[in-house]
């Protein structure tokens, strides 16, 4: 099913995991995809993925944190594609520390990334979008965060910088979805459970060593913590951003829609 036929999109953090996911899945129901992130090589990779499968991509270094050259994407993708419908903010980071022991360092690095990249990266999109002339039903774009389950349960050990970022997308989803409404700009997120990332291998492995078990048994517990009973794939997330991403969204707006495996159901 094409959906997105005639739609450019920009997703970032798109060279591994979930962002790669968003990336094909959104190529795949036809858009034109602008994917970055800050390994380089890792978005023209994806990018490449795209056009060996007859879509249409370019590929950017972004680190999400840099305003200036999250502005000269954006110009890029209007300057090639006349028009930028979707913006998804995937790019994230995470550390793993007791609460005790989290530096600053840490909590900054994590509030850089997840939130104020969201933020950056938003600002020149939503500028974009407005000077672009609405659709057939008065929609001029839409904007895509991934958040966490983490945005929506504090009970995450070890995480609570992460968790504090997380809120705070959940936070700055509903806050601009709101203002940007009346433009026609749709602002969601979705909320990941487990899943099977290079960020989890990390996660795994820290949470190991910061409980002293081995990295398998905290993967059971993973599983064990979800109803559906696996770990999540990013294709499982992609399919809910495509859902966003689609007209068949067009009166959802402000949402963080959880994608767990039932983990989690707030
Ligand atoms: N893996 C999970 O279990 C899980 C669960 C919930 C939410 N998430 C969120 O999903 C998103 C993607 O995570 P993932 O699991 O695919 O991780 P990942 O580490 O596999 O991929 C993250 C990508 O973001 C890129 N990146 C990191 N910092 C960047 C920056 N400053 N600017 C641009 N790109 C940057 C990395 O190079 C990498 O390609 C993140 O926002 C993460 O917080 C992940």
């Amino acid at each position: 099913m094409n959906l997105l036929t005639n739609q450019t999109a920009g997703v970032t953090g798109a060279g591994s995991g979930i962002g790669r996911a968003i990336a094909l899945a959104l190529a795949g129901a036809g858009a034109r995809v602008a994917v970055s992130d800050m390994n380089e090589a890792s978005a023209r990779s994806v990018a490449a993925e795209i056009q060996a499968a007859g879509g249409e991509a370019m590929a950017h270094h972004l680190d999400v944190t840099d305003q200036e050259a999250a502005q000269a994407v954006v110009a890029a993708i209007a300057d090639r594609w006349g028009r930028l419908d979707i913006w998804c903010n995937n790019a994230g980071v995470s550390t793993m520390n007791r609460f005790v022991d989290l530096t600053a360092d840490e909590w900054d690095f994590n509030m850089n990334v997840n939130v104020k990249g969201a933020f950056l990266c938003s600002q020149v999109v939503v500028r974009q979008m407005m000077a672009q002339e609405p659709d057939a039903r008065g929609l001029r774009g839409r904007i895509i965060n991934t958040a966490s389950m983490a945005g929506k349960r504090g009970n995450a050990p070890f995480l609570a910088h992460y968790v504090a970022s997380k809120f705070a997308v959940v936070g700055l989803t509903q806050a601009v979805a709101g203002e940007l409404a009346p433009l026609g700009i749709l602002v969601n997120a979705v909320c990941p459970g487990y899943v099977r990332t290079s960020m989890q291998t990390r996660e795994l492995q820290w949470e190991a060593e910061l409980r002293g078990v081995a990295a398998e048994e905290v993967a059971d517990l993973y599983v064990q913590d979800t109803p559906l009973g696996r770990l999540e794939t990013p294709e499982d997330v992609a399919g809910v951003v495509l859902f966003l991403a689609s007209s068949l969204s067009n009166f959802v707006t402000g949402e963080a829609i959880n994608v767990n495996g039932g983990a989690w159901m707030d």
